[in-house]
């Protein structure tokens, strides 16, 4: 509303300046070029805003994916039987995710207000730092547990926990899906958005690596909705891989899947503002 209005004031200028010396034909040549010139800053505004939500919905699906990871890369530590207290503390946690952020954005969270992101991003992805790590703290004294094997924490869990919790703070819809075949959780299933994002992430032509995302503008221009690929990898394969039928330490059947096969994405819906 408030750039219509501006738009407004500068056209009515310009008409009035085109009028006294111009033929009708002309000075509708010129009333169209004024509207194009004063529509071209309002569409760029647009587009620049809209273009910060779609980076801001990426960064979060980065923060939240790297987190899996972290998750990922300490399993064997966090299932080891042999060992009490394994030292995998909140704080340890989040230094190593926010290591692996920088590692793969360039950005510091420990830095928020220097840092090169959108404004709208950062009190966000803070929130979620924060979210990632009441996960893992929820998690303390059954990881330090000897004598168990399977702690319920694996970077799925550890997606699905941290993503409700944040979605409950924020109101931003941020969850794990998959494509249908490969589906565990009923609760993380896919919308109609989601799974044509996902058909076309799955496509051999999408790239592997760079966390590439897709995004769309929905919702009648209310809402960025942000999609982030899980191809799935080789720590992957102890429960998603062969063979298939088989079950996995977490009681699921293995889904036969492939390295660097879809294994499903995170979703993010954020309001235009
Ligand atoms: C230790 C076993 C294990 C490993 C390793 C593992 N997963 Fe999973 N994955 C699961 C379980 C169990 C669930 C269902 C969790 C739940 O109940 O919400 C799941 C769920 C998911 C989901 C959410 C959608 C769904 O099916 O509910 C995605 C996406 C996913 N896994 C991808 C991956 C990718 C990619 C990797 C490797 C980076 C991976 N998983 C590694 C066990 C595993």
């Amino acid at each position: 509303m408030r750039y219509v209005k501006t738009g407004a004031t500068g056209l009515d200028l310009c008409i009035r300046k085109s009028f006294p010396y111009l033929t009708y034909r002309t000075a509708f040549i010129a009333l169209i070029v004024c509207v194009a010139s004063l529509c071209a800053p309002f569409s760029w505004a647009v587009t620049e805003k809209e273009a910060e939500v779609r980076e801001s919905g990426r960064l979060l699906a980065v923060l939240l994916d790297s987190g899996r990871v972290v998750i990922g890369q300490n399993q064997d530590l966090i299932n080891d039987p042999e060992k009490g207290n394994k030292g995998f503390t909140p704080e340890v946690f989040a230094q190593q995710t926010m290591a692996l952020f920088k590692t793969r954005t360039g950005q510091d969270l420990a830095n928020l207000p220097t840092a090169a992101i959108p404004d709208m991003a950062k009190p966000l992805l803070a929130r979620l730092l924060e979210e990632s790590k009441k996960t893992v703290a929820s998690y303390q004294i059954v990881i330090n547990l000897k004598g168990v094997k399977y702690k319920g924490l694996i970077p799925a869990t550890f997606g699905t926990e941290t993503g409700s919790r944040f979605q409950a703070w924020s109101g931003v819809y941020l969850k794990q899906t998959a494509p249908e075949h490969l589906l565990r959780n009923p609760k993380n299933k896919p919308d109609a958005l989601e799974i044509a994002a996902m058909q076309k992430m799955g496509d051999p032509s999408f790239p592997r690596d760079g966390d590439h995302s897709l995004s769309d503008v929905v919702d009648e221009g209310k809402t960025v909705h942000v999609v982030f690929p899980l191809f799935y990898g080789k720590a992957c394969m102890s429960c998603h891989g062969s063979p298939k039928g088989e079950r996995d330490i977490t009681g699921y059947p293995r889904e036969g899947a492939k390295e660097g096969e879809l294994g499903g994405i995170i979703s993010v819906k954020l309001p235009v503002p």
